[in-house]
């Protein structure tokens, strides 16, 4: 069957990993994928997560099935976290939620269900994560973008996106990232996403907010403003949220979906054919993550301990973005980079060429996605000379 078929190409991200682990160079530094890294360069398992998994071990009786939604709890608990405690989203009951394995696959999930429903056309920022046009293609959606970043002057075109989504309507959905947008950095202010909720509602198209950050831009209440905006608002909406990154479950494909609806009964009726659409693609989601976020997020002492530790990488992060700006400055760099120290996130729009990309993966075995997005978080005392060197080194040749 295989024999006269085409290799398919690397994934653009993963792929990175996978060559960077081949790579025999004894300073490579991997600045691709979206993982967070501590000084010493690892991705430590949290200590609220290490206490928690300590409490299942000892206290969970069954690994029978999770309801076809998830954990009911855990549902609650991510509700609370996007909207928060005393939201009239709550109150009302106008939002459904459902454990999902990861970001992936809540969006896969979101965008299975508005198929189901005659959705055929999704607007991408451009640029966005690249995986975002594989999901919903495969979902069988039409791909189209909207503006979002002005490279010339390393911000968000606010009015070229605003020009853009005034003329979408009912058909269409709009993938927005709720914050630290992926790949830019750039974010949109609680001003403009107020904005935004208010074209969203007079044209008629459904918001979808990727939500795989919350946390790491400002904090947890800060990042919320996206989802504020639109849950207020009282049109339909639909949130992709994950625990990847700021609970440091990569592994255990740990996120949710949530429906946010005009009124209770139409949230009902839309939890039931979430539950018929999950059913089909992997029928109940894993338990163990989702086990962990619930039982750090119910248990006062842990859920404190999970904030102090996201605030300590939500930091170091932007000590690395500053550290990023001065070293480039301090050996010369011709370009401006104040912008990386602006950025929100994990990520930062470097403004490098993808001829620099390759030069630095081959010479200096520095890794970065071709796009010359940098995974701030991959940066550190140890490295930050040798990256800030060899970019600079590039730059002069
Ligand atoms: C990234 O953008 O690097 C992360 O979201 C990881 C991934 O799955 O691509």
């Amino acid at each position: 069957m295989w024999q006269d078929i085409k290799p398919a190409p690397a994934d653009s991200i993963l792929g990175l990993t996978e060559a960077f682990y081949a790579d025999t160079n004894p300073n490579k530094v991997n600045l691709g994928v979206g993982v967070y890294k501590n000084e010493e360069g690892e991705t430590p398992i949290m200590e609220c997560v290490k206490r928690a998994e300590k409490i299942l071990l000892e206290t969970e009786k069954s690994k029978s099935y999770l309801p076809i939604s998830g954990d009911a709890v855990y549902g609650a608990e991510v509700q609370k976290l996007l909207f928060g405690e005393e939201n009239s989203v709550i109150e009302e009951k106008r939002a459904i939620t459902a454990h999902a394995p990861g970001g992936t696959g809540a969006l896969r999930v979101g965008a299975e269900l508005l198929k189901k429903f005659g959705k055929k056309s999704v607007w991408l920022s451009s640029p966005s994560w690249a995986n975002h046009r594989g999901i919903f293609a495969a979902a069988g959606f039409e791909i189209n973008e909207y503006p979002y970043y002005n490279d010339a002057e390393k911000k968000v075109d606010f009015s070229a996106l605003q020009e853009c989504l005034q003329k979408r309507g009912e058909g269409d959905i709009v993938l927005l990232h709720a914050c630290c947008h992926n790949p830019t950095g750039f974010d949109l202010t609680k001003e403009q996403w107020q904005e935004l909720a208010v074209i969203a509602k007079k044209c008629g198209w459904i918001p979808f907010l990727d939500f795989a950050y919350q946390g790491f831009a400002d904090s947890i209440e800060d990042d919320r403003s996206g989802i504020a905006a639109f849950a207020k608002s009282g049109i339909d909406c639909i949130v992709s949220s994950s625990f990847s990154k700021n609970f440091g479950l990569y592994k255990e494909r740990v996120g949710a979906i949530t429906v946010i609806t005009p009124s209770r009964t139409e949230a009902e009726t839309a939890l039931s054919h979430l539950k018929t659409t999950i059913r089909v693609l992997y029928s109940n989601p894993p338990a163990h993550g989702g086990l962990v976020v619930k039982t750090v997020l119910t248990d006062a002492d842990l859920h404190a301990k999970w904030g102090e530790e996201l605030a300590v990488m939500r930091e170091r992060i932007k000590e690395m973005r500053t550290l990023l700006v001065e070293g480039l400055q301090k050996r010369g760099a011709a370009q401006d980079f104040s912008y990386i120290a602006e950025q929100k996130g994990m990520f930062s729009f470097s403004g490098l060429s993808p001829e620099m990309v390759d030069w630095l993966k081959k010479e200096k075995g520095i890794y970065m996605v071709t796009s010359g997005r940098i995974n701030a978080a991959g940066l550190s005392a140890n490295n930050i000379d040798y990256v800030c060197d060899s970019i600079a080194e590039g730059l002069r040749r």
